[in-house]
C-alpha cells in the first residue's frame, strides 16, 4: 500500500441503490483519475458514521473529510441555507437551475465556511410530497391529526405545522421502524428516497403535492480542504461538478423509476391540487423573515431570479 496516497472518508445517509451514492462514487473515481491515484475517496453510506447531523459535526472537527446532506439539515448550520426550505420557492425547475447554478447558489455553498463546512455543488433532490399510511393526503386538511415525520430542521417543521400536521422530527435511518412502529404516521420525500428507503413497504399513499425543492448539498470539511495544495483544491472543485451533472442525468431516471416500482407494489399514487398547500405556508415565510430579516433579501433575490 502506497504510503502517500490520501484517502478522504465520504459519509451519507442514503443506499448503495440510490442515484446520490452512485454520485459520490463517480466523484471519487474522477478525484482518483486526476490526481494520478494520490488522493481517493472512500464513501461510507446508510448512516455508518452518524445521522447527517453528526456527520456535519464529524467535518466541523476534521474527522471526516466529507458528506452529502440534505439542504434542510445544513440549515442548522447556514441561516442562509434555510432559505431553500421555504415551500413552493421555486416557480419551476429552470428557476431552481437558475438559482443553485448562478450567484446566489454559490454564496449559499460558501455561508457555512465559517463554521469549517464548506460546500463543493448541490445534487439535484427533486421535490418532496407526502406520503402516509393510511390514507391519501388530497389537502392540508388530510394532514390534521397524523404524526408526520419531518428532518431535523425547523423549516421542516413550520412547514408541516402550518399546514395542519403534527411534526415529528426522526432521523432518516430509525424512519422505516418509526412508520412501521406507528411512532409517526406518514412522512415525506422524492420519489427516489421513497423508493429506495422501501418506506413505500409500509406507506400505500403517495401524493404528489411537491411542498419542498430541497437540494443535496456535497460537502467538504474546511480543515482538509486546507490541507491540499490549490490544485488539489482545483481537482476535488471539478470532480464534484462533474459528479453533480452525472447525478443530475441519473435523477430523472431514478424519478420514473422510482415511481413505477412502488405503484407495481401497490402504492396510490395521487395528484392532489397545490393550490390548497400553497395557501397554507404564507405564514413560514413570515414567519422566517421575521426571526431572520436579514434573510429577506436572499428571499427577494430568489424571487426575483428571471428565467
Ligand atoms: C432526502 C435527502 C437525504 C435526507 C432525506 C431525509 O432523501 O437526499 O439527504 O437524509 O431526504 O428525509 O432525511
Amino acid at each position: 500500500m502506497e504510503t502517500n496516497v490520501r484517502v478522504i472518508k465520504m459519509g451519507h445517509s442514503q443506499v448503495t441503490t440510490h442515484p446520490v451514492h452512485q454520485a459520490m462514487v463517480f466523484l471519487g473515481k474522477r478525484l482518483e483519475e486526476k490526481s494520478g491515484g494520490k488522493i481517493r475517496v472512500k464513501v461510507y453510506p446508510n448512516q455508518q458514521l452518524g445521522t447527517e447531523r453528526e456527520l456535519l459535526e464529524l467535518l466541523q472537527i476534521g474527522s471526516l473529510g466529507m458528506t452529502k446532506v440534505s439542504a434542510a439539515t445544513l440549515e442548522a448550520f447556514s441561516p442562509e441555507i434555510s432559505v431553500l426550505g421555504l415551500p413552493y420557492l421555486f416557480r419551476d425547475d429552470v428557476h431552481m437551475n437558475q438559482v443553485l447554478e448562478g450567484q446566489i447558489g454559490k454564496e449559499l455553498l460558501l455561508s457555512a465556511e465559517k463554521f469549517w463546512l464548506r460546500g463543493l455543488c448541490f445534487y439535484d433532490a427533486g421535490k418532496r410530497s407526502f406520503y402516509s399510511k393510511t390514507k391519501p393526503i388530497s389537502s392540508p386538511e388530510d394532514l390534521a391529526g397524523l404524526k408526520i415525520r419531518v428532518q431535523e430542521s425547523k423549516m421542516a417543521i413550520n412547514m408541516v405545522r402550518a399546514m395542519g400536521g403534527a411534526p415529528t422530527p426522526v432521523a432518516y435511518g430509525e424512519l422505516y421502524t418509526a412508520l412501521q412502529q406507528g411512532i409517526v404516521d406518514a412522512a415525506e420525500n422524492n420519489p427516489p428516497s421513497f423508493y429506495n428507503s422501501r418506506h413505500y413497504e409500509v406507506c400505500k399513499f403517495y401524493s404528489i403535492d411537491e411542498h419542498t425543492a430541497l437540494p443535496d448539498v456535497v460537502l467538504v470539511s474546511t480543515k482538509v480542504w486546507k490541507e491540499l495544495s490549490p490544485e488539489e483544491q482545483i481537482w476535488l472543485q471539478e470532480a464534484a461538478n462533474e459528479s453533480a451533472k452525472y447525478q443530475a442525468e441519473l435523477w430523472k431516471e431514478a424519478v420514473a423509476e422510482a415511481l413505477r416500482e412502488v405503484q407495481k407494489a401497490g402504492v396510490e399514487i395521487s395528484y392532489p391540487s397545490k393550490t390548497p398547500f400553497f395557501e397554507k405556508v404564507g405564514d413560514v415565510y413570515s414567519q422566517l423573515i421575521q426571526e431572520q430579516p436579514q434573510l429577506a433579501t436572499l428571499i427577494q433575490r430568489i424571487q426575483q431570479t428571471a428565467q
